[in-house]
Formats: structure tokens, C-alpha cells, sequence
């Protein structure tokens, strides 16, 4: 694609996020000649730093995330002339704006993008102070980082306060899992090739589970990541959209507002959990001391050097989508700090032969998306197994290794995201209605776990999480599969 000229603006550029995310995803893009030599990505934050000060940060958040084999000098400092910042607190409408003003091109035409990667009750008074010095253009864009709130009450409160100043075709609500190759490609599998489609529905699928399990613990996102809990952090948003795109319906065109539609039905498709659920289908759980690859691991309460909490780093839920496509199928969400392996994947089993003709029952077939790592497809399939004498079958798989396929890096989520905001193209992010959607779903399980309707549990460390995880599978005559990677 052709090189863009831009104004961004990153809103909170001396944090974690600019330098291991924003500024890499950037640099990569500027590499491939997406991006313009007239392009200006101003950094604004409230330290007190020259311009020089800045460039170098951001050269050293190049050296350290950037990968060895796109990292060149050259094309480092060209980027970094690209890079501007200018110490101002962004959510203070008074002060004096005139530095960050003088840096913008007064060509309305020119894509002009705020980013805000601040903490969230900011969002609301940069919105405001932004609007307040008149720097919205007709081409002028907001992008929202998570947690758009904490439940449906604070969510309204942002989307309102933001959509005081602008539309809702310039709010840009990002969600990195969108920005993920395999998480765009469940579109292409299922919208692209009918021989899945056809078969994409109750008739011949016993079960989904989406599993992101990850190997690190909170770190140093504790005071965060207390307050948020494994429900917020990652399944309101992330994994509900991944959810979403399994399920939806087919969207009439690749349009931001036909693909966005069917998202949110689904998500207003998904049956509210009564307490009797939240008891019954629904686990949550707390990482104490274990040990992952031999190794002695703290605990959560630990690593957040509290003597209590009752913060979830775990959960599980057998979710219900209420559709014709889904009735009887059941969803099965995981996710967990401090697990024994790194995966995020769908799988989808199908269901059994309806009559088997042979000796042993052939375990029915799975199709399994791997997002990360090893991102792929693989299918598996009962065949006669060739070392038996008689008749015996056994599981081969059909593999797709994308990496292979393609042969072809792949790209951080970030990149496609950051340039799609410039370009205006809302495909990728999430709309209000339905980060309103998926907090409704959300909010009853929230207030359960604060009465306790579903006790904490604890898991070592390095393990799958706890016992009651598997019974929640169990029950519908199913397991979680592992090590599929
Ligand atoms: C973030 C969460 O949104 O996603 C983190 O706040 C989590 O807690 C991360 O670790 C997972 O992202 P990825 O891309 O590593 O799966």
C-alpha cells in the first residue's frame, strides 16, 4: 500500500505500552514504506523532557522490542525524525497547548489521530480538553485503549463522555486480539471456505473451547491487574470477541458496521447467567506458590505484596449462545496467569459418528486454531492405523503451519491496528454497543464472585488451573484439550 502522511498523537508516551508496543509497531510500519517522511508521531506526557531526551527512550524501546532482523540503523534514525514530544497534561484543558498545537498540520484533510494509552478515568477530561482546543478535524480520530470501565455503568459514563466531542465513526476503540493474523483469520476460514461453513453449527459441532492460558504472573501490573481480575482483563474484551467471530453469522459485506452488527448478536445472543449458573458453571480461581519447570514460584498474593486478596488470575465458564445455529452447543472459555504452558486456542469438536462400525470408537475429529504460538490450523481425523493387523483406527492430523505457509514474519497486532486508525477503516475495533454488550454479559458473574456464589480456589503455580475446571467439562461428557501446540 501507498505511504500515508499523518499526524499521531500518543497520549501517555512515556509508558510501557508506547515503548514495547506503540513506537515498534510504528517502526516496522515506516519500514515496510507505510508511513510518510512528513508524518508526525508526537509523544505527550507530563514529564518534563526535550525532544532529544525523548528519541533517545524511544531508540532504546526499538533496541529492545524491535526484532533483530527489522532492526537497522538507518532506518532507525530516519523513523526517529519522525518522533516528537512535548511535556503537557493532556487531561488539563488550561494549560497551555500551544507546543502540541504548533506541531499539527492545519490541512483538515490530514489523518490526525490522539491515542490515549492513559489510565481510563483520563479518557473522559483529554476528550474534553481536546475538544475544549478545537483540534477536532472532519479527518481527526480517538483511539481507546482497555478498559473501557470497569462494568456497564462506567462503560456508559466513557462512551458518553467521549462521544460528547466525537462521533462514533472517530472513537476507535482498540482490542489487540483483533489485531492478531489468527484471530482475523477465523473470518477467512469461516467466510472463505464452505466446506467449514456448511458444517459450522449444532448439527455437527459437540462443543468450542477458547483457551488463553499464559506462563508469566502479574509482575509488575499488580495494582492494576488486582482491581481488574481475569474476567475484566481478558474476557469482556478479548476473549469475547474471539468468541464472537467463531459464532457470528455470516456479515452481508466485510464492513465495519454488517461485520460489527453480527458481533454484537452474538454477544446479546449469550444467556445471562443466574446465580444457580455462576454456581454451577462457572470457576474461578487464584495462582499460589508452585513450580513451573522446576522452579520456585510466589504466589499471587506474593507477587502482589498484599496479605489478602480475593482477585481471580483464573477463571473458566460454560457459556450458552442462544441462537438456532448454537442451541445446545456449549462454550467454554478458560484463561489463567501463571499456567503450565503459553496458548491461546479455539478448538471446535465435532460430534461423534452416529453409528460406528468399528471396534474402537475413533475419538471424534477436532479442528483447532492455534493464535499464538505456533499460529496455525490443524484438523484432526480417524485413520486406519497402518501397524495394526486388524482393523484398528488412530488420529492423524492435517496440519497448517502458518509461519510455513506463508513464509512470512509475523506481524505484532499493533501494526495492522495503528494503521488502520490512520486510514479511518473501524473494521478491526470494537463499537460502543458492543463493549455494552459484553459487559451486560459480564456484570451478573462479577456481582456473583463479590457474594461469593462461586468460592476462590487456588492453583499451583505452573499448573492447568484447578480440578472443578475439568468438571465443568466433564459433566457435558467433555475434556479440555492439551497440549495441542
Ligand atoms: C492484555 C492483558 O490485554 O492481554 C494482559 O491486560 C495479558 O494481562 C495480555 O497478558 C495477553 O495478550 P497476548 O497478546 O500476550 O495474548
Amino acid at each position: 500500500s501507498e505511504a500515508v502522511a499523518f499526524d499521531f498523537v500518543i497520549v501517555g508516551a512515556t509508558g510501557d505500552l508506547t515503548m514495547r508496543k506503540l513506537l515498534p509497531a510504528f517502526y516496522e510500519c515506516f519500514r515496510r514504506g507505510q508511513i510518510d517522511r512528513t508524518t508526525k508521531i508526537i509523544g505527550v506526557a507530563r514529564s518534563d523532557l526535550s525532544i532529544q531526551d525523548y528519541r533517545v527512550k524511544a531508540e532504546e524501546a526499538l533496541r529492545d522490542f524491535v526484532a533483530a532482523d527489522s532492526y537497522d540503523d538507518v532506518t532507525v534514525r530516519d523513523f526517529l525524525g519522525l518522533v516528537h514530544y512535548v511535556s503537557l497534561d493532556m487531561s488539563d484543558r488550561a494549560t497551555d497547548w500551544s507546543g502540541l498545537i504548533s506541531l499539527l498540520s492545519t490541512n483538515g484533510g490530514r489523518p490526525r489521530v490522539f491515542y490515549v494509552a492513559t489510565a481510563p478515568r483520563l479518557y473522559v477530561p483529554t476528550a474534553d480538553a481536546i475538544g475544549h482546543n478545537k483540534l477536532i478535524t472532519e479527518s481527526t480520530r480517538i483511539v481507546l485503549e482497555k478498559p473501557i470501565g470497569t462494568d456497564q455503568a462506567t462503560a456508559a459514563e466513557i462512551n458518553d463522555g467521549v462521544g460528547r466531542y466525537f462521533t462514533e465513526e472517530q472513537i476507535f476503540r482498540i482490542d489487540h486480539y483483533l489485531g492478531k493474523q489468527t484471530v482475523q483469520n477465523i473470518l477467512a476460514l469461516r467466510f472463505a471456505n464452505p466446506i467449514l461453513e456448511r458444517v459450522w453449527n449444532t448439527d455437527s459441532i459437540a462443543h468450542v473451547q477458547i483457551t488463553a492460558a499464559e506462563t508469566v504472573g502479574v509482575g509488575k501490573r499488580g495494582p492494576y491487574y488486582d482491581n481488574a481480575g481475569a474476567l475484566r482483563d481478558m474476557v469482556q474484551n478479548h476473549l469475547l470477541q474471539v468468541l464472537s467471530l467463531v459464532a457470528m453469522e455470516p456479515p452481508t459485506a466485510f464492513s465495519a458496521m454488517d461485520l460489527r452488527d453480527e458481533k454484537l448478536k452474538i454477544l446479546r445472543a449469550l444467556k445471562p447467567m443466574s446465580d444457580h449458573d455462576i454456581a454451577t458453571d462457572t470457576v474461578r480461581a487464584q495462582y499460589g506458590e508452585g513450580h513451573p519447570n522446576g522452579k520456585l514460584a510466589p504466589g499471587y498474593l506474593e507477587d502482589l505484596g498484599a496479605p489478602t486478596s480475593t482477585t481471580e488470575t483464573y477463571l473458566a465458564i460454560r457459556a450458552e449462545i442462544r441462537t438456532a445455529r448454537w442451541a445446545g452447543v456449549p462454550f467454554y472459555i478458560r484463561t489463567g496467569k501463571r499456567m503450565a504452558s503459553k496458548e491461546t486456542t479455539v478448538v471446535v469438536e465435532f460430534r461423534p459418528q452416529p453409528w460406528a462400525i468399528f471396534a474402537d470408537n475413533p475419538e471424534p475429529s477436532q479442528l483447532v486454531l492455534r493464535i499464538q504460538p505456533n499460529e496455525g490450523v490443524s484438523l484432526s481425523l480417524a485413520s486406519k492405523d497402518p501397524a495394526s493387523e486388524q482393523y484398528r483406527l488412530k488420529e492423524a492430523v492435517l496440519d497448517v503451519d502458518y509461519v510455513k505457509a506463508f513464509n512470512t514474519r509475523y506481524p505484532d497486532s499493533y501494526e495492522d491496528l495503528l494503521m488502520a486508525a490512520v486510514r479511518g477503516d473501524q473494521v478491526l475495533f470494537i463499537r460502543r454497543d458492543e463493549v455494552e454488550a459484553s459487559w451486560r454479559w459480564i456484570e451478573p458473574i462479577l456481582r456473583g464472585w463479590e457474594k461469593n456464589i462461586r468460592p476462590l480456589e487456588t492453583y499451583p503455580a505452573g499448573t492447568q488451573g484447578p480440578a472443578s475446571s475439568d468438571q465443568l467439562l466433564a459433566r457435558d461428557g467433555f475434556v479440555w484439550k492439551e497440549n495441542i501446540q
